[in-house]
């Protein structure tokens, strides 16, 4: 393998990205890769607008990546949640944790389902930190739908798809 000639990290298709011997990836499509083979089935209206909604409202000066999340809890409640970012960085608060929070004030600590949204037509999955959030609140048959700038469904997750094999609050009885 050639030394790469600068420090920086290789772009997808650039010659450094060559030079360090990764597999070639170029244009856009093939960024894009979200394994499932899950049928996507559309999310529900009330959720798609509650996200689309919330999304209007984030507070992301820094990655200037609007995410907007809503879901329904167990009594039929829909509560949303954007992401709020900070000048210190690592202080950001994700839009699925804000929706979270929201429902426990509320008096709830369980959903059914939630839609998700960020910007464009790349699916936004909740990171690690939200998967494990959604995990506490939910079976493992709830649906996390993630959606487009148009409300059209990309994803179609159940809990367990989105985070097999988790630890729970049932691990510590
Ligand atoms: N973000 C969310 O709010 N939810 C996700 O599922 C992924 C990422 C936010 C965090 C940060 O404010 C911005 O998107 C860019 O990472």
């Amino acid at each position: 393998m050639r030394r790469a000639t600068t420090s920086s990290t290789p772009g997808y298709g650039s010659r450094l990205y060559a030079e360090w011997n990764l597999p070639a990836i170029s244009g856009r499509k093939n960024r894009i890769r979200h394994m499932t083979s899950q049928t996507v089935t559309n999310a529900p209206r009330d959720l798609i607008d509650a996200a689309l909604a919330a999304r209007d409202r984030a507070y992301a000066p820094y990655s200037k990546f609007h995410v907007g999340a809503a879901l329904r809890t167990e009594r039929g409640q829909i509560i949303a949640g954007c992401n709020v970012e900070n000048a210190a960085y690592p202080e950001g608060v994700c839009a699925e944790a804000g929706a979270i929070s929201a429902m426990v004030l509320s008096g709830e600590t369980k959903f059914d389902e939630i839609v998700v949204v960020g910007l464009g037509d790349v699916a936004c999955t909740p990171c690690g930190g939200c998967r494990q959030k959604i995990r506490e609140f939910t079976g493992s048959d709830a649906t996390i739908y993630i959606i487009n700038d148009a409300g059209k469904t990309l994803l179609t997750l159940t809990r367990e798809e989105l985070i097999p094999h988790s630890f729970g609050p049932e691990n510590l009885k």
